[in-house]
């Protein structure tokens, strides 16, 4: 079973990653990781599936468990679940030794992590990722928040977790649709800064695509691994260049696509693949992939079953939503765009004749 580190001095937490860490017997005691009250924040899909799972053994620990269960969905990444969470905090009398437990996918974790950054000023945090995306990404890093309806994300905090335990069987239960979104972060990682896990990505993808455990588990620890030392390297992303901005390669794009077209219309990862074409796109115009870099690009996605062309919102609406975008600084563009395959860079100086053009180019 693969343990990586996140390293942040005091605050260094592992990530635990591997089949059947859900049950008491993987050696992992959840419960040395808390005290004596928890809540556990989940929703109405995933419930069912794992909230026992969770909940018993820390019960039987003599833990005080409060269960928190949420409507399923990006488009309730909002105001409204946040308080919810704060409701039931405050109703069954969680204090600040009490740790929220995130259980389920990048829309849980986020929300729960933000619960956690904010009740009684900051309550410990626990990541238990059970979405493909989630445990290559969101669960690692500590950023959380929630939507605003003119903006993705746009209200949150940092706040790191003091675990992240990725049981990788419960990605049996998810959805083809779900696996291909997150296979999208996963090639991300690929794409900005490990060319050897890109070219593996392409050996592979036919198996990752049919759930080879062997496979995923690696294509999990691998993303983790680049996830981690990027995180290390510029936790809050102040670096004025590169840094932790490069993780959101196509996300300024895909967030327009997410905004535009309404939250949960398109899935993250969708609209993240889509938004890397267009980055891809940019580059290839700006003189710095060749087309059959583009094809390459375009391919991997293909065959993870993932959109390469995003909605027709117009140029001029993809622009107008971009600009709420947190890399936007004094009124200018940030983009993360590729120098080379596996090579990211910020890059602020693409006009925005340029721009559009690569939207147009990129839009059905
Ligand atoms: P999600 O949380 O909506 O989960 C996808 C779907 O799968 C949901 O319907 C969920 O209920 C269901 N599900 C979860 N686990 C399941 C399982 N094991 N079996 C069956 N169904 C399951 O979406 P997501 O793709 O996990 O996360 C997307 C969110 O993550 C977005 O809001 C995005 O902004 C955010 N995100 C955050 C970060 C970060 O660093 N904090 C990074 C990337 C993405
Ligand atoms: N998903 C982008 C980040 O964690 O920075």
């Amino acid at each position: 079973m693969p343990t990586l580190n996140v390293n942040l001095g005091a605050r260094t937490y592992p990530i635990h990653i591997g089949p059947d860490l859900l049950s008491p017997s993987s050696g992992i005691p959840l419960s040395s990781f808390v005290e004596r009250q928890v809540a556990i924040v989940t929703n109405e899909v995933v419930a069912p599936l794992y909230l026992a799972r969770l909940s018993q053994p820390l019960k039987e620990a003599g833990i005080l468990v409060s269960e928190i269960i949420l409507p399923d969905g990006e488009s309730h990444k909002n105001w409204k679940s946040l308080n919810h969470i704060y409701d039931r905090l405050l109703a069954e009398r969680c204090d600040r030794t009490t740790s929220i437990i995130a259980l389920g996918g990048g829309v849980v974790g986020d929300l729960a992590g933000f619960a956690a950054a904010t009740y009684q000023r900051g309550v410990p945090f626990i990541q238990v990722p059970t979405t493909l995306l989630a445990q290559v990404d969101s669960s690692v890093g500590g950023k959380t928040g929630i939507n605003h309806p003119r903006g993705k994300n746009m209200v949150g905090a940092f706040w790191q977790p003091r675990l992240v335990l990725a049981d990788t069987d419960t990605l049996n239960t998810l959805p083809d649709r779900e696996l291909s979104a997150g296979l999208a972060e996963v090639i991300k990682y690929g794409l900005i800064r490990d060319l050897p896990f890109l070219e593996w990505l392409e050996a592979n993808m036919v198996k990752l695509m049919a759930r080879d455990s062997a496979a995923l588990s690696y294509a999990i620890e691998r993303s983790c691994i680049n996830k981690a030392a990027v995180v290390a390297g510029d936790e809050l992303e102040t670096a004025k260049q590169g840094g932790r901005a490069l993780l959101n390669l196509g996300h300024t794009f895909g967030h327009a696509i997410e905004t535009g077209m309404g939250y949960g219309v398109w899935l993250h990862g969708e609209a993240v693949a889509a938004g890397t074409m267009m980055a891809v796109e940019l580059s290839r115009r700006l003189g710095w992939l060749s087309d059959a870099n583009v094809e390459r690009v375009q391919h991997l996605f293909e065959q993870a079953r993932l959109p390469v062309r995003g909605p027709v919102l117009g140029s001029l609406r993809y622009l107008d939503l971009m600009g709420h975008d947190k890399k936007v600084i004094a009124g200018r563009l940030r983009l993360v765009l590729l120098r080379q395959l596996g090579n990211a860079v910020t890059w602020a100086d693409a006009s925005q004749v340029e721009i559009r053009a690569a939207i147009d180019a990129c839009c059905e």
